[in-house]
């Protein structure tokens, strides 16, 4: 058994990884005080603040850090660029050095945004990314700092679906919510990502820092898909009516943060060093299904009170 330090326990892959990762080892979630009833041990603390990564190393004293805290809304990044270098690449890089000289082993969470989307097929590790917004441009600084810093740390590009605090923080949970409401919405034909269910995700990251691997991975599922094809694949597991999406190009979408329109990642390098695939998609999609029957989103909605 670890002990896990995870930053970002309110956010939609730190508390699903803190979920699941507590039944098998000593977790330590980091929070702005948002959680009022985890069932796991909470500090507060703003990472912005001063020498908040080496106070938080020295209270808590981890094995691993899960650091998943970041500003990840890309229109909010285009608003505030600096805030947005502050907490994406300034604290991790802040973090990375502080788990060195206390050897602490560390996964940096990245994105598959660094890459434009002009690569026909899946992106590998050794392909140069170009970041096309702020987001990823703050997210691509974090992954070179980070391993400067620290060679022993893990960065791991992700994209990720699952239940969050707030019901809205992932893609799964826009379509779900809108088919459920009958309300119509737009799914982009043109964006191409593998997604990955969070639990899923939070699993492997718990994997390889059992292997002790280390370096840049690509952590994402095995099947690419449009959004459209996502929302639409949903639509059919929980029976609802997928006329309600409407096929549309990212193009057209109005959002001020750029997108990159081919966001498959190869997972041949984590597959090859861990000994192991992620699941399928349509287990993913399996999981997310039996968690809403189950009331798995009111459970975690309850620890807002
Ligand atoms: N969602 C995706 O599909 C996706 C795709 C690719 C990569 N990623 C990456 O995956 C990671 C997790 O993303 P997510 O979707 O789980 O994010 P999220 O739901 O937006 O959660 C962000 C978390 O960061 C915390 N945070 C922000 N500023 C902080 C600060 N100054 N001090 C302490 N905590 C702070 C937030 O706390 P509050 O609740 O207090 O605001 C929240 O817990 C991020 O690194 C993101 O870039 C996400």
């Amino acid at each position: 058994m670890a002990r896990l330090l995870i930053t970002g326990a309110s956010g939609l892959l730190g508390l699903n990884l803190a979920l699941d990762a507590m039944t098998s080892h000593e977790v330590i979630g980091v929070d702005r005080g948002r959680l009022k009833s985890a069932p796991f041990r909470t500090v507060h603390a703003d990472l912005l603040a001063g020498d908040a990564a080496e106070r938080l190393l020295d209270a808590t004293q981890p094995d691993w850090l899960i650091h998943c805290a970041a500003l990840a809304d890309l229109e909010a990044c285009e608003a505030d660029p600096e805030l947005a270098r502050q907490i994406n690449t300034d604290v991790p890089s802040a973090l990375a050095k502080a788990c060195v000289a206390r050897a602490v082993q560390m996964v940096q969470v990245s994105t598959d945004a660094v890459f434009d989307g002009a690569k026909a097929g899946g992106y590998l590790e050794e392909d140069e990314p170009h970041a096309v917004n702020v987001y990823s441009q703050t997210k691509l600084a974090a992954e070179r700092a980070v391993l400067d810093a620290n060679p022993n740390a893990i960065v791991a590009r992700v994209n990720f679906y699952g239940w969050s605090l707030s019901g809205r923080r992932s893609l799964a949970e826009f379509f779900h919510h809108n088919l459920i409401n009958n309300k119509s919405m737009s799914g982009y034909t043109d964006a191409v990502f593998c997604p990955t269910h969070v639990t899923h995700l939070g699993q492997t990251l718990q994997a390889m820092l059992t292997k002790k691997l280390h370096g840049l991975y690509h952590v994402v599922g095995s099947q690419g898909m449009s959004k459209y094809q996502f929302g639409v694949e949903l639509a059919h597991k929980f029976g609802l009516d997928d006329r309600e999406i409407s096929p549309k190009s990212i193009l057209s979408s109005g959002l001020i943060a750029r997108r990159s329109n081919n966001l498959m990642l190869s997972t041949h390098k984590l597959s090859t060093d861990l000994g192991a695939s992620l699941p399928d998609f349509s287990t993913g999609l399996d999981l997310f299904y039996t968690q809403y029957q189950e009331g798995y989103p009111q459970k975690i909605h309850a620890f807002l009170q």
